[in-house]
């Protein structure tokens, strides 16, 4: 089958959190069963569009309202990935450096998703499944199936898939115009809670609606930023399908960013070395358990929490233990984990900003892994770090209750708890601390969750089975 994913983000070409990783490695897996995936995604100015060589596939013609716009699609020439890439152009709207965050993203969004169905248009055979990814790609369904200049689309199949229900991409009804003509008594299929919201859109208009584990599927009719009634009216076309990550990536015995490679055999030695590394960058004591949090620092991630977690694990347990933060995110939430500087002595630090090779370190050196989040619809740093041989330390909720088993139960492996406040972390880091030195349980611990599996292998099959079911 031909699939084609369209995404604001793809590993390595553009990644802010997950998404990247997740459209960057799953249309290899559909390969690898024996489909044809392809990804379309914005033109940024990334250093990936300079250190690769492309090719011009189609130039045309749009209209974002009365705004004429020129577009050009370039895909890359060698399949590096292990899908085909293309990349959307448009000058002066999406070739920036940073992905999001600009005052005009909801024209970067839109112009960037109508060129892309004017260039599917233009293909004499349309593909079997067209698969977006959260609301960036959100108005597709509803301009495949609604409006009059892209019907030819309107028997194409839509899937969409939910990464993160928080951000919906809601602008006015002042900017109706930019979308392609529609008939107006279809304004239900654009509007939630008086806006046009891209998102909720894409639940109403697409054909199947996956989200990205099971267990978060289900807190979205109670808690989905406004959005559970849609999630109750529309259950019986939504499913979980659970993250799957790329080994080829992130596996601690080739990983191109360790110095140090180790497998379950050697992971001991090979996480000290990693670990000796880390601390000594960070003036960190690499005698003690070392924790770490890699992440947006934002409400959902819980990281307003660290910083009196931190402070409350040194009063209460004792300076038994080191932190290191690395992340970006909410002014006071940066502000208050910098000025906890003040406050360690060789057993806290922070990292502010976004540096790929650190976090690879960091999942390599640590001992444990913090996620605290509120809202954690999958989750990828957990399976990363158990595939590192590093324990997580989370809370109950989304993808991570459906990935780590606290270790009280039977077959567990990690650290988990229930509420997103300071006490439940702070007892959480205090029963790691306790483990830490029961050193036997700690390495067996360690080895079994390296050789958890949590590829792509059966997710990759499960969207297989949903793109057939429109067959
Ligand atoms: P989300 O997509 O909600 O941010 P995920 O757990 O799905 O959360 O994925 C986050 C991804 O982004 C992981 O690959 C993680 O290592 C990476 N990441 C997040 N923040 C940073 C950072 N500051 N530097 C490097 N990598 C980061
Ligand atoms: C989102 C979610 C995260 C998920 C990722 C990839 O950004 O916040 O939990 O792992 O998408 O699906």
């Amino acid at each position: 089958m031909q699939i084609v994913h369209v995404s604001a983000e793809c590993y390595p070409v553009a990644k802010v959190g997950g998404l990247g990783d997740v459209v960057g490695s799953l249309p290899r897996f559909l390969n690898e069963l024996g489909h044809d995936a392809s990804v379309v995604m914005p033109m940024y100015r990334s250093s990936y569009l300079y250190n690769h060589d492309w090719e011009v596939v189609h130039k045309a013609s749009s209209n974002l309202g009365h705004w004429w716009f020129d577009y050009t699609v370039i895909k890359e020439k060698s399949n590096a990935q292990g899908f085909e890439l293309f990349l959307i152009d448009i000058n002066g709207l999406l070739d920036r450096e940073k992905v999001y965050g600009y005052e005009d993203d909801v024209e970067r969004f839109c112009a960037f998703q109508i060129a892309f169905a004017n260039w599917v248009c233009s293909w004499k055979k349309l593909p079997h499944v067209i698969h977006v990814h959260d609301h960036h790609a959100g108005l597709i369904p509803f301009i495949m199936q609604h409006t009059h200049a892209f019907k030819r689309l309107e028997s194409v199949p839509s899937v969409l898939t939910i990464h993160n229900a928080q951000y919906q991409g809601s602008f006015g009804w002042d900017k109706t115009t930019y979308l392609p003509h529609w008939d107006s008594w279809k304004r239900g299929m654009l509007e939630w809670l008086g806006a046009i919201n891209p998102l909720a859109s894409a639940i109403k208009c697409a054909w199947k609606v996956t989200t990205v584990s099971n267990n978060y599927l289900g807190e979205l009719k109670h808690m989905s930023n406004g959005l559970e009634s849609l999630f109750e009216y529309e259950k019986g076309k939504c499913s979980g399908i659970i993250n799957g990550i790329d080994y080829k990536v992130w596996d601690p015995s080739s990983d191109p960013y360790l110095n140090d490679h180790y497998s379950p055999l050697s992971f001991s030695e090979g996480k000290s070395k990693n670990k000796a590394l880390l601390c000594n960058e960070f003036g960190l004591d690499p005698r003690k358990p070392l924790f770490v949090f890699i992440g947006r620092l934002v409400g959902e991630k819980g990281a307003d929490l660290l910083p009196q977690s931190i402070h409350d694990s040194f009063q209460h347990i004792g300076r038994k233990m080191n932190f290191l933060v690395l992340g970006s995110g909410e002014t006071e939430v940066e502000s208050g984990l910098s000025l906890l500087k003040n406050y360690a002595k060789q057993d806290y630090n922070v990292y502010i900003g976004y540096n790929e090779k650190l976090s690879h370190l960091m999942y390599a050196g640590a001992d444990f892994l913090l996620m605290p989040s509120r809202v954690e619809p999958c989750g990828l740093n957990q399976l990363y770090a158990m595939k590192y041989g590093t324990i997580p330390v989370v809370r109950e909720t989304g993808g991570l209750k459906d990935t780590v088993k606290d270790m009280g139960e039977h077959g567990g492996y990690g650290i988990t708890f229930i509420h997103p406040s300071v006490g439940d972390i702070t007892h959480a880091i205090y029963r790691a601390t306790e483990l830490y030195h029961q050193k036997e349980t700690f390495n067996n611990n360690r080895k079994k969750i390296m050789e958890l599996d949590f590829s792509w292998t059966r997710s990759a099959n499960d969207y297989v089975n949903l793109y057939q079911s429109f067959y």
